[in-house]
């Protein structure tokens, strides 16, 4: 029988996400593989939570915590049960000795001691869209530690700079779900197949549009945002681009990754110094961006520059196609250097 026939008669399903990371081990001679199962442990979770996310309305995972997390935000019950399974899937993977996420005010220590990495992680990002079955997703961001293996990780292990990332990546559990990760070698996307409980690489090698004609931000703020934003965005109306913003960073993230835009979360009046968390979400980010050819910064440098100091340091959020970036902080008069921002920049 030849191969069209077999194509026919029988469609390949692809290349499964463990295929595709035993294949990029391969071409890495020195890989011994942490990373590679760190990579799967974070599928896993994703697997788990995209299940919980699929039934939300039938269970009691829906609603409020009746709590706030350490950022003062109200916890959502779905907050609580992913950041439950993703530190939960690290810890037993062995490879992370120790998890910095949102929803923990200090470093969460899993006990492997031997493990070389760290993760930090948004376990639930758009938690306002929860309850409204709006697309939502989890961020994760990887770096080596820099603390000897075999001791407690610190914070040094992860305030060593967006720079020094290993791995970074997003699973948006949308229309699809959807997992999309970089480790310096481009951006690659697998989309999950439920029926098979797999995710089949989708999306080989992905780059970001050099423009576009889609802005992202809640224009709720607008008389909250610095003028070079304003006149930006005014001149976006007149060329009538299309504003589209979901409300899910991660769901607005992968439609201008895919089609071209930009996403701002300027400075406002609530959050002088943006809203969005550096390390587990603007730097995640802002590393598989630049690995897709877009650009992302906070309006006084480069996202992936910012000298972080606190686990939970936010900053203001311009990320997107190269072109729109580059107009938003040139074409307008010089992002103000206001003084909460320029601490984030060395
Ligand atoms: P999180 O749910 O992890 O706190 O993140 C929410 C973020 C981001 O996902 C979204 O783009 C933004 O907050 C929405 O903020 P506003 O409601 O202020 O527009
Ligand atoms: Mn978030
Ligand atoms: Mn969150």
């Amino acid at each position: 029988m030849n191969i069209s026939t077999e194509n026919t008669i029988a469609q390949p399903v692809g290349t499964t996400l463990e295929r595709y990371i035993m294949r990029k081990q391969a071409e890495f001679p020195f890989a011994t593989g942490e990373l590679s199962q760190l990579l799967r442990d974070i599928a896993l979770a994703g697997k788990i939570v995209n299940r919980e996310v699929n039934r939300a309305g039938l269970t009691s995972i829906i609603g409020s915590m009746g709590q706030q997390n350490v950022q003062g935000e109200a916890q959502q019950k779905l907050d609580v049960e992913a950041n439950i399974r993703f530190i939960r899937a690290l810890t037993n993977g062995g490879e992370a000795c120790a998890v910095l996420s949102e929803e923990e005010d200090d470093i969460i220590h899993t006990g492997n001691c031997q493990g070389k990495y760290v993760v930090a992680i948004d376990p639930l990002d758009g938690s306002s869209n929860i309850d409204v079955n709006i697309s939502i997703g989890t961020i994760f961001s990887i770096y080596r530690r820099v603390t000897p293996v075999g001791e407690s990780a610190t914070r040094a292990d992860f305030l060593q700079g967006g720079r020094q990332q290993v791995a970074a990546g997003y699973i948006l559990y949308g229309s699809s779900t959807m997992l999309v990760y970089t480790t310096g070698h481009g951006v690659a996307g697998f989309t999950y197949e439920n029926s098979l409980g797999e995710f089949f690489l989708s999306h080989p090698s992905i780059t970001i549009p050099t423009s576009g004609t889609v802005f992202s931000c809640n224009e709720g703020y607008w008389f909250d945002y610095p003028q070079y934003v304003r006149d930006y965005l005014m001149q976006c109306k007149r060329e009538g681009q299309s504003g589209r913003y979901v409300g899910s960073l991660v769901a607005d993230y992968h439609r201008n990754l895919l089609t071209g835009g930009i996403y701002l979360y300027p400075p406002t009046g609530k959050n002088p110094n943006g809203k969005l968390r550096v390390l587990y979400e603007a730097f995640p980010l802002a590393f598989l961006i630049e690995q897709a050819g877009g650009r992302a910064e906070s309006g006084t440098g480069p996202i992936l520059d910012i000298v972080a100091t606190e686990f939970h340091q936010r900053t203001p959020l311009f990320v997107g196609s190269p072109a729109l970036v580059e107009r938003l902080l040139t074409e307008t008069e010089v992002a103000p250097k206001e003084e909460a921002i320029e601490q984030n920049h060395a």
